[in-house]
Parts: structure tokens; C-alpha cells; sequence
């Protein structure tokens, strides 16, 4: 395929479209009977287990996908982006989000620059950091240790950590060395957020650490302000070098913004916002409240799942085969959402998270060439963890919409109950929803034998479960810091493998820029009018009316 045309031009692409007929006369029972398919679909690495017999696709089906693999020129398109080349082409950037988790020593070039060293400094410097304030040695204007921490930010300054700190939250290891110690996160600029972080908080023993890549975001920044006003206003303006500092590629702004350059922690333009949770932007609030040691950990099993992603063939590589199957749902089955289950409460934050990175990443409407596309990309991301969704949306992806849904377990549980003249333990009881939700969803249940449990008659419809509804599931053997790193990996490199095949460009974010500018307007109009008395001007009917309406409503 030329590197311009379209990949829905190629015979691959063509190819699965005529085979979707055949996939779709098959029931997911009858595929699940061959033992021997489903065992080629169960893959191992480090620890990890993925099956995948319950999609909706043969091993047919899988060569066809690699041969889009080969036409989208995915392994080569892997290599660029490991490669440092400026893949993210609209911003005219390089995509090295691996090289914020390569070992020490090993060498990852931008621009022909090794940037691991840079990476690893920044790295030193955190972990320094962290350990004075963690260990007393750094202190508060009035001489108080600093156990709680908040992070403002917001987007991929926001979603990644707080993924990745909730997880961490119940693991003994990491619970026993964040004693003591609290990490807030600030996001929204809605006042009511920031209320809610300050109530019970102390600005002598607070830390606060500004991130946000650009440090322009207006709600970070207004968020910023807010609270060095009110480390200002109790400690006295001198106080903010001790409680405030910062996370950015931008250090000029974060000088003026009135934080000294020495507590700032760079990163750089190569590191896309939802992809830098192993950056600064995530290892800096991580190791106040964990310690750094357990951050890399993080890192390395984030690292080895960058590794086996850029080595392993595809057809044993766990984020190229999800993210094929991804495509495959998508653009073939045309099913537009993906339901992310995991069944531990502590990854209740990997959704929303992933929600950003896949949707921010993937839903384009044009190629990387700026050619308007004929078929749609991205997926619905959404979730809950088991069981509580099962109580909610479960029954739309059981009898309604067909939803592929990705089911994530854990062997061993951070915090296991066994209680006494149980037939279970606790997280036994969480498995086995675990293990019975894929079969629902695949097998069903016919009428045939809803009839032979004498079912009434009037009831057997309401009660047929149509079944063929595909899911995968990945078994983690724990949930600890380094699982936790190569989860986030998988969905990371997902994503990317999807929008390759795709051929859109999956690191930049356009799409946020019009709300944002349209707020500016808006902003300017309500100071003018609410300080000058100024008419609303320059709006549609409807808009103008909210305005008014808003205006006249939330006079003092
Ligand atoms: O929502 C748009 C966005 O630019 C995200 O991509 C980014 O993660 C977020 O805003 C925050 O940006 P920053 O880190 O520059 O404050």
C-alpha cells in the first residue's frame, strides 16, 4: 500500500469485509467447541494471560488481520515510533513514551539525541526529591513535615496518576510506605472540587505540585492560582518555594508563574499528555506517597511489555493482537463500543484513564494525511469494575447492543478474606463472576432450554439470551506495582497499534481546540458584561438566551 492511500483500499481490508459473512454465520458456541482454536487463542508473557477464544473470529480471521497488518505497514510503523522518528506529524513530534520507562544505559534516540540519560536524571532528581520530604528533611514554611500532597492538573496531567495511584492504594507493600501520608488530585475547575480537596487540609503540612505539560491549561492554572492563594493568604506569600512545585515541558512559565526553577520537573514535547504517566507527571506525586522504589517498579513492568511489544512476532504480541481485534470489532463487526471490566475494585480508575488515552488518541476523522476517512475509527470506551456493573449496564450487553467487552482478573488479591463457614473466600466469590460473565456472553441461552426448565411460555423471549457476543480476558497473577505498569502499557500500545492500522495519526488531539476557544469567548463576554454591564454580543439565539438567563439568575 502506498504510504497516502487509504487502507480501506487494499485487498486486505476488502478481503475481512467479505469475511464478515461467514464470521457472522458462525455462533460463538460452535467456535468455542474446537478446543484446539480456543488454545491458539490463549497467549502467555511475564506473568500475564490472555485468552481471546471468545471473539468472534477464526484463525482465518487472523491471518486476514495480519495481512491488513502488513498493508498498514504496522511492524514498520512500530519501529518508527521506537526509532524516534517525528511519527506524530502534525505536531511535528516523535512519540517516545517508551523511552520514559528504558532501563538506565540503554539508548533511545530523538533527533539523533540518546534521550534515556535526560529521562534518568529527571528520575534522580525525583527520587532525591521525594525522599527529603518523605523523610522530614524537607519541611514546610513553619518547619511542619509535608504528608499530604496534591496534584493540580487535568487530561493526561490527571487521569494516569490517579489510575495508577488508586490501584497502589490497597497493595501491602505500597499501603505500608504511603502510611502516614495523602495524595489528593485537583482536576476540575469547578470550585466545588477544589472545596472538596481543602476540606481537612493544612497548608503547613500540604505539598502541592502543579502539572500540566503546557502550563497554559486554563483550569490547572486557574486551579494553581487558587491554591497559592491560599498558601499565601495563611503562610504569607514567602511560603509557596516550600509548598509549590511543579511538573512541565515548560519551565519558563513555571518560573513565572512564581515557582522556583529548581523544585520543577521537565519532561519533554516527545511525551504526549495521555501517555505521560511515566513521566514526571505521574512519577513525581507517585513517589511522594509511595516512594520511588516502588515507582520503578511501575516502570519496569511497563518497560517489559515495551519490550515484547517492539520485539515479539504478531502473532504472539499481546498489544498488537488486541489492538487487531480492536479494528476488527470496529470496522468489520461494526461494533462501535468497548467495555473495560476489571474485576478488582483497585482498578476502578483504569477506564477512565484508558477512556482518555484511547479516545483522545483515535477518534479522527481523517487520515494521517488529512484525508477525509470513509470509515469511522476510535471506540466508545467506557467501564466499571465487576461486580458492581454487572448490576447496572450488564443488561444492555447481555440483551441489547453488542458490546466487546475486555474482562481483566487478578490471581492473588490485594487483600484477601477468607471467612469462616464461607463456601468461598471473598475474592473467590469476585473470580467467579470473573470466569461466568464471558460464557453468558458468548453461549446464552436458547429458548430450547429455557423450555426444558419449564420456563413459561410468555416469559421465554424475555428470558432468551441471543448469546455470539464477543469478549476477551486478561488474567494478571497480582495486582502490584509492576503489574499495574504493564497493564497501562498494554492499553497504551493498543491504542497506537489500532490508529496504525487505522493510518490516522493517534498522538495529537485537535479535537479539544474549538470548546476550548469558544469558552474564551464566552469568558470575555461574561467579565465584560458582569463588570462593565456590556450587551451580550456575537452569539447565536440559544446561546445568547443561556447567557442572559445565567447572567440575570446568579445576581448577588
Ligand atoms: O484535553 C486536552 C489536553 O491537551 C490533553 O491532551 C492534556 O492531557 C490535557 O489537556 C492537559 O494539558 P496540560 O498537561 O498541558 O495541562
Amino acid at each position: 500500500m502506498a504510504s497516502s492511500a487509504l487502507i480501506c483500499e487494499t485487498d486486505a481490508w476488502k478481503d475481512l469485509r467479505a469475511h464478515v459473512d461467514d464470521i457472522k454465520k458462525t455462533h460463538l458456541r460452535e467456535l468455542m467447541s474446537d478446543a484446539k482454536r480456543c488454545q491458539s487463542m490463549m497467549i502467555e508473557f511475564d506473568g500475564l494471560l490472555l485468552d481471546y477464544s471468545r471473539q468472534c473470529a477464526t484463525v482465518d480471521t487472523f491471518n486476514k488481520l495480519n495481512k491488513l497488518a502488513e498493508e498498514a505497514h504496522l511492524k514498520e510503523k512500530i519501529n518508527l515510533m521506537f526509532n524516534g522518528e517525528r511519527i506524530n506529524s502534525t505536531e511535528n513530534r516523535s512519540v517516545l513514551h517508551v523511552a520514559l520507562r528504558a532501563p538506565r544505559g540503554s539508548v533511545i534516540n530523538s533527533d539523533g539525541k540518546n534521550v534515556v540519560p535526560d529521562v534518568w536524571q529527571v528520575l534522580d532528581k525525583i527520587k532525591e526529591f521525594s525522599e527529603r520530604v518523605r523523610s522530614g528533611a524537607w519541611v514546610g514554611a513553619t518547619g511542619k513535615a509535608l504528608t499530604n500532597v496534591i496534584a493540580i492538573g487535568i487530561g493526561g496531567s490527571f487521569l494516569g496518576p490517579l489510575f495508577v495511584h488508586t490501584a497502589l492504594q490497597t497493595d501491602p507493600e505500597a499501603a505500608q510506605l504511603a502510611s502516614g501520608r495523602k495524595l489528593h488530585f485537583l482536576a476540575n475547575v469547578d470550585p466545588i472540587d477544589v472545596a472538596r480537596n481543602l476540606t481537612g487540609l493544612n497548608p503547613e503540612t500540604t505539598l502541592v505540585v502543579v502539572v500540566s505539560k503546557t502550563f497554559t491549561t486554563a483550569e490547572t492554572m486557574l486551579n494553581a492560582r487558587t491554591i497559592r492563594e491560599w498558601i499565601s493568604a495563611a503562610l504569607g506569600p514567602q511560603a509557596v518555594a516550600k509548598h509549590m512545585v511543579a511538573v512541565s515541558t515548560n519551565l519558563t512559565l513555571v518560573e513565572k508563574f512564581g515557582i522556583d526553577p529548581n523544585n520543577a520537573f521537565a519532561f519533554w514535547d516527545w511525551v504526549g499528555g495521555r501517555y505521560s504517566v511515566c513521566s514526571a507527571v505521574g512519577v513525581l506525586p507517585l513517589s511522594l506517597q509511595y516512594g520511588f522504589a516502588v515507582v520503578e517498579k511501575f516502570l519496569k513492568g511497563a518497560s517489559s511489555i515495551d519490550q515484547h511489544f517492539h520485539s515479539v512476532p504478531f502473532e504472539k504480541n499481546l498489544p498488537v493482537l488486541l489492538g487487531l481485534l480492536s479494528v476488527w470489532n470496529v470496522s468489520f463487526l461494526g461494533y462501535p463500543a468497548r467495555a473495560i471490566l476489571p474485576y478488582s475494585q483497585a482498578l476502578e480508575k483504569l477506564a477512565p484513564h484508558i477512556q482518555q488515552v484511547s479516545m483522545e488518541s483515535n477518534g479522527k476523522g481523517v487520515s494521517i494525511d488529512g484525508v477525509p476517512l470513509p470509515y469511522e475509527t476510535g471506540e466508545i470506551d467506557f467501564g466499571e469494575p465487576g461486580t458492581n456493573g454487572q448490576h447496572s449496564f450488564y443488561q444492555l450487553i447481555h440483551q441489547g447492543r453488542v458490546i466487546p467487552c475486555d474482562f481483566i482478573g487478578v490471581v492473588r488479591s490485594q487483600q484477601p478474606v477468607y471467612l469462616k463457614g464461607e463456601l468461598v473466600s471473598n475474592h473467590d466469590e469476585l473470580m467467579s463472576n470473573f470466569f461466568a460473565q464471558p460464557d453468558a456472553l458468548a453461549y446464552g441461552k436458547t429458548p430450547e432450554q429455557l423450555l426444558k426448565e419449564n420456563v413459561p411460555s410468555n416469559l421465554i423471549t424475555h428470558k432468551t439470551f441471543s448469546g455470539n457476543r464477543p469478549s476477551l480476558s486478561l488474567l494478571l497473577p497480582s495486582l502490584n506495582a509492576y503489574n499495574i505498569g504493564q497493564l497501562l502499557a498494554i492499553y497504551e500500545h493498543r491504542v497506537a497499534v489500532e490508529g496504525f492500522v487505522w493510518g490516522i495519526n493517534s498522538f495529537d488531539q485537535w479535537g479539544v481546540e474549538l470548546g476550548k476557544s469558544l469558552a474564551t469567548q464566552v469568558r470575555k463576554q461574561l467579565h465584560a458584561s458582569r463588570k462593565k454591564g456590556e450587551r451580550i454580543e456575537g452569539f447565536n439565539f440559544s446561546t445568547a438566551a443561556l447567557l442572559t438567563r445565567y447572567l440575570e439568575a446568579s445576581k448577588d
